[in-house]
């Protein structure tokens, strides 16, 4: 990292090298990294359904039945999943009233991500908020972003499934809240030097301690089971594999996260958006104009989906 910044300096320490810094700085982003590795924290912890899902997920005799005998029991989570379902988002013409109708119509392993999204986002205290950023924020985004990425995914050049790429969406941050969660002051630094330099909260982070959420989110998801499907929208939604065939998950959320940032439509911070990697556009095969509009007229139902999920 080239660049340093004295408010990391403690009063008492006088005038610390550079090698100091860096060294106190790499110990403080590893400290926050083993302590979203570590069973020991105290971490949100997914609700008992979510756990069963993740698992239902890594098993091959899993059956319709199972996942709908685990969601009714949930009556809230089942409401939310039901609206969702029936979002423009998902495309059906058919209204899905259960959760076996929904496993019919959008798909067993739809409905077990979609469960996960609205079972993760359950995790975290929407009441949170530092100078700047607040929870509700940070998922009103993530809801715009689910959305233009479900709209990108339907105008893809490639098959993809538009309900895998909202949850994606949903989850693509989840490093965010995380961070808010377990480091309240680390996140305000972040957030506070974002805004008073007016540069993305990646490189934020990146200057101020040291580890991005993409990162987190990516660790977090796995120690959490998360069906391998969900990783690459989570850990790769800045730096997206533009080699992949096809192109991935990954590469459908970094320009959505992009295009409803730079549009300012919903969640807004107001700071400037994370940086498009050169390359992106052309091998998602969409032109901007296009996407941009898809992306546009996505968001215009996102209001309704915000009111139901937080
Ligand atoms: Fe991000
Ligand atoms: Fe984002």
């Amino acid at each position: 990292m080239k660049e340093r910044h004295s408010d990391h300096d403690s009063p008492d320490r006088g005038e610390p090298s550079a090698s100091f810094l860096d060294r106190d700085l790499k110990e403080r982003a590893l400290g926050i990294i083993r302590a979203v590795q570590s069973p020991e924290t105290d971490l949100p912890t997914l609700p008992e359904v979510a756990v069963e899902i993740s698992r239902l997920t890594h098993s091959e005799t899993s059956s319709a039945s199972d996942l709908e005998r685990l969601i009714v029991t949930d009556q809230a989570l089942t409401t939310k999943v039901l609206s969702v379902a029936n979002s423009a988002y998902y495309g059906r013409r058919e209204t899905v009233d259960t959760i076996r109708q929904a496993v019919v119509l959008i798909g067993f392993s739809a409905v077990q991500d979609l469960v996960l999204g609205v079972s993760v986002m359950g995790l975290f205290d929407s009441t949170l908020q530092v100078p700047g950023i607040t929870m509700k924020g940070l998922w009103a985004h993530s809801i715009g972003v689910a959305a233009a990425a479900a709209a990108l995914a339907k105008i893809a050049p490639w098959a993809v499934a538009s309900d895998r790429a909202f949850v994606a969406g949903l989850l693509h941050d989840i490093g965010k809240p995380l961070l808010l969660t377990l480091f309240p002051d680390y996140f305000a630094e972040a957030a506070a030097y974002a805004h008073e330099k007016r540069v993305p909260f990646l490189e934020a982070e990146r200057n101020t301690i040291m580890v991005t959420h993409d990162v987190l989110g990516d660790t977090f998801a796995r120690a959490s089971f998360f069906p391998p499907r969900l990783l690459a929208g989570i850990g790769g939604h800045h730096e997206p594999d533009l080699k992949a065939e096809p192109p991935g998950m990954d590469l459908i959320v970094h320009v959505s996260d992009y295009l409803v940032v730079r549009g300012d439509q919903v969640g807004g911070d107001e700071l400037p958006p994370p940086p498009l990697l050169p390359g992106a556009m052309a091998r998602l095969g969409i032109s901007v104009d296009r996407a941009a509009e898809a992306v546009g007229a996505s968001l215009t139902d996102t209001n309704s989906i915000i009111d139901t999920l937080l």
